[in-house]
C-alpha cells in the first residue's frame, strides 16, 4: 500500500526501541501501518504478531503486509484482547497498542495479568496514546494516571512510568525478572 504512514505511528516506531530480534505483539493492530513500518526492521528470530478484534481490520493488516506473512514475520489474529490467556508457549520481549482504549476504560477487563504472562521475563509493555500535539488526547481526564493504574494492579509489572511530555502519551512498564 502507499498511503502514508500517519504522524502519530511515525512518531511511536522510534520509542519502541527496536533492534529488530524481538519477539513482538501489538494489540489493536489494525489497520496494519505500525506492523507495515516494523516489518523491514526485523531481523534474525525477529517477528510480530498482530492482532484485533475487527474482522475487517484483520483483514486489512493482512492486505498490507502480505510480503511480511509470506517471509514469515508476521502472524495476524482476530481476537479480543480482554480474553487472551497467558499460554505459557508464547513470550513475547513487547507487547505494544496504540490507542486502544480499554486499559483506561475498562481496567478490570483489560486482562494486564494475562498480558504479562505473555511477557518474557523483563520484557516490555508499552501503550501510546494520542494522534498529534492538537488532539486533545486526555483532555478533561488523565489518561496516563488511569492507564497506569491498571498497570500497577498486575504483581507481575514493574517500573510502571508515564511520560506525556512529547505529542504521544506513552505510558510503560516491565515484566519482573
Ligand atoms: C482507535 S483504533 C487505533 C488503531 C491503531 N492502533 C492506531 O493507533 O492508529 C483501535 C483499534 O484497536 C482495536 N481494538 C479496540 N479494542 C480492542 C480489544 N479489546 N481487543 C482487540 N482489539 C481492540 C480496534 O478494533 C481498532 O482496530
Amino acid at each position: 500500500m502507499s498511503e502514508r504512514t500517519p504522524a502519530h505511528i511515525a512518531r511511536l516506531v522510534p520509542h519502541l526501541g527496536l533492534t529488530g530480534t524481538e519477539r513482538i505483539l501489538e494489540l489493536g493492530a489494525a489497520p496494519g501501518v505500525a506492523v507495515a513500518e516494523i516489518g523491514p526492521m526485523l531481523t534474525g528470530d525477529g517477528h510480530i504478531t498482530a492482532l484485533d478484534r475487527s474482522a475487517t481490520g484483520v483483514r486489512r493488516i493482512r492486505e498490507r503486509n502480505e510480503d511480511l506473512i509470506d517471509a514469515g514475520r508476521l502472524t495476524v489474529v482476530e481476537q479480543d484482547l480482554t480474553t487472551l490467556s497467558g499460554d505459557p508457549g508464547s513470550r513475547f520481549d513487547l507487547i505494544f497498542a496504540s490507542n486502544v482504549n480499554v486499559f483506561w476504560t475498562h481496567p478490570a477487563k483489560a486482562n494486564v495479568d494475562a498480558l504479562a504472562a505473555l511477557l518474557a521475563p523483563g520484557g516490555r509493555l508499552l501503550l501510546f496514546y494520542g494522534y498529534g500535539p492538537d488532539d486533545g488526547a486526555g483532555s478533561g481526564r488523565d489518561t496516563g494516571a488511569l492507564v497506569a493504574a491498571t498497570l500497577r494492579n498486575s504483581a507481575a509489572l514493574t517500573a510502571v512510568t508515564v511520560d506525556g511530555g512529547s505529542a504521544t502519551l506513552q505510558v510503560s512498564a516491565r515484566k519482573k525478572t
